[in-house]
């Protein structure tokens, strides 16, 4: 959407204690699913809480697209009126997801079991990533797919007529490639099975269960296994979106950098599949209590109380990564202002999300006088408790990049700019806003 427009800098210099509430988005990737799922059930399915970012939007449209009813009620409410699995009508035009790698490839997923043809494309920070990590095991279940070079988009699928089910072992710790197969398994006759090695996020076997799908998870010497029974009836169903740890994790990242801050940060999903950022953060010395545990749309929820504090260097295992894939970006920023070496291991996927993100962010750290090594899969930041600033960061279309150098810029000695804050729409839209809201000198 509208980040092919111009670029939009902006300046993050350093701050007064933060106070305040932060009340952060919807969740990204709970947000697709509801619109999915909504789109593949008979019946309104009720969404509340959703993300209205442009990622999301873009799903909404593509739903549209799809034959499904989508309809905006009110603010973060949406109603879905669905076609049922395997009801998926061809689409008119092309299928622009924008800068969404979860976007594009659920949806891949959900068509490729339908007799229907349909092109994706997407910016030019999606054109870049690569989809055969999802097209290959689609074409399991019989479609037919043609990309450019490399798997990359635009990409043409024609779902199979007569699919198969499939059995599938993630070859990377992917929620978006499980995922993919699973919405592909919805159409597909009998049992389709995925094999990961590490959990990754389980919001789609969570919301299928609820949309009444028969599916199973069992933890087994090979890893988790999941078995779904395809042609499910998914029965329309009232979604509450929580709000999104991984935007969470900025404003919580601001309220320990910054001297004297006191936030909350309320209902914020404590999905274990998403918590390693919070478990590291409280390694290292965070001050951050869980209040009000409870359970929200099948997502166990809490109200984050987060203060101020002094932070140690850790080393972050790599069976940790996956549960905190996003928030590694952050995560090098909070390391400059902890005393020590923080080794993030084992994160080679960083290297294909909307940017590389280990080099964007050891470039535009290095440049704020940070000591930063990086190797393919691992980087390492030695801290020193502050941080010089002072430099522009390139954020390469990259939302989360364009966050972390804004939040680490209200605590560094000098001003850290970013060349382009746009992205953060696809996201977090009232960035800006909600930060200032707390006292933080960002525009
Ligand atoms: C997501 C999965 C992750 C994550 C992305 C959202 C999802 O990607 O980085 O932001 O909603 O399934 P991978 O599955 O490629 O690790």
């Amino acid at each position: 959407m509208s980040h092919s427009g111009d670029p939009k800098p902006m300046t993050a210099r350093k701050s007064p204690a933060l106070r305040g509430v932060a009340a952060v988005p919807g969740d990204k990737s709970i947000s697709h699913r509801a619109l999915i799922l909504g789109a593949m059930a008979i019946g309104e399915t009720r969404i509340t809480g959703l993300l209205e970012g442009e990622d999301v939007l873009d799903t909404a449209k593509a739903m549209r697209a799809f034959g499904a009813t989508v309809t905006r009620t009110g603010e973060g409410a949406w109603s879905v009126n669905g076609v049922g699995v395997g009801g998926f009508a061809e689409p008119e035009g092309v299928i622009d997801c924008g800068n969404s790698g979860t976007g594009v490839r659920l949806i891949m997923g959900t068509m490729a079991t339908s007799p229907i043809t349909a092109t994706f494309t997407g910016d030019a920070s999606l054109s870049r990533r690569p989809m055969a990590r999802i097209t290959d095991p689609l074409q399991l279940f019989g479609c037919h797919v043609t990309a450019r070079e490399g798997g990359r988009l635009p990409v043409t699928i024609t779902g199979a007529a007569d699919p198969m089910p499939v059995s599938y072992r993630t070859p990377v710790a992917s929620a978006q490639i499980k995922s993919a197969v699973l919405l592909a398994g919805l159409n597909a006759p009998g049992q389709t099975v995925v094999t990961e090695a590490e959990a990754t996020r389980d919001h789609t076997e969570r919301m299928l269960t609820g949309f009444g799908a028969e599916i199973t998870t069992e933890i087994t010497p090979d890893g988790r296994v999941i078995t779904l029974t395809g042609r499910p009836e998914l029965v329309a169903q009232t979604v509450a979106v929580p709000r999104d740890p991984s935007s969470a994790a900025f404003p919580v990242a601001a309220a320990l950098l910054v001297p004297g801050s006191e936030i909350r940060v309320p209902g914020v999903s404590r999905n274990p599949t998403r918590d390693g950022l919070y478990v590291t953060l409280l390694e290292m010395g965070a001050d951050i209590t869980f209040e009000n545990q409870r359970d929200e749309g099948g997502e166990p929820v809490a109200d984050l109380i987060v203060r101020h504090s002094a932070l140690k260097g850790v080393s972050v295992p790599a069976d940790r990564a996956a549960s905190m894939i996003d928030e590694f970006p952050i995560l090098s920023v909070i390391a400059c202002f902890a005393e020590g070496a923080t080794v993030m291991n084992g994160v080679a996927e960083l290297r294909v999300k909307e940017s590389d993100r280990i080099d964007a962010m050891a470039v535009g750290l290095r440049a704020n006088g940070a000591r930063v090594e990086d190797t393919p899969d691992s980087m390492t930041v030695h801290g020193t408790g502050g941080l010089k600033g002072g430099a522009v960061a390139a954020t390469h279309l990259d939302h989360r990049i364009a966050m972390s150098f804004l939040i680490g810029g209200l605590a560094s000695d000098q001003p850290i700019g970013v060349d382009d804050g746009a992205p953060i729409m696809t996201s977090f839209p009232d960035f800006l806003p909600l930060m200032q809201g707390l006292g933080a000198d960002i525009a």
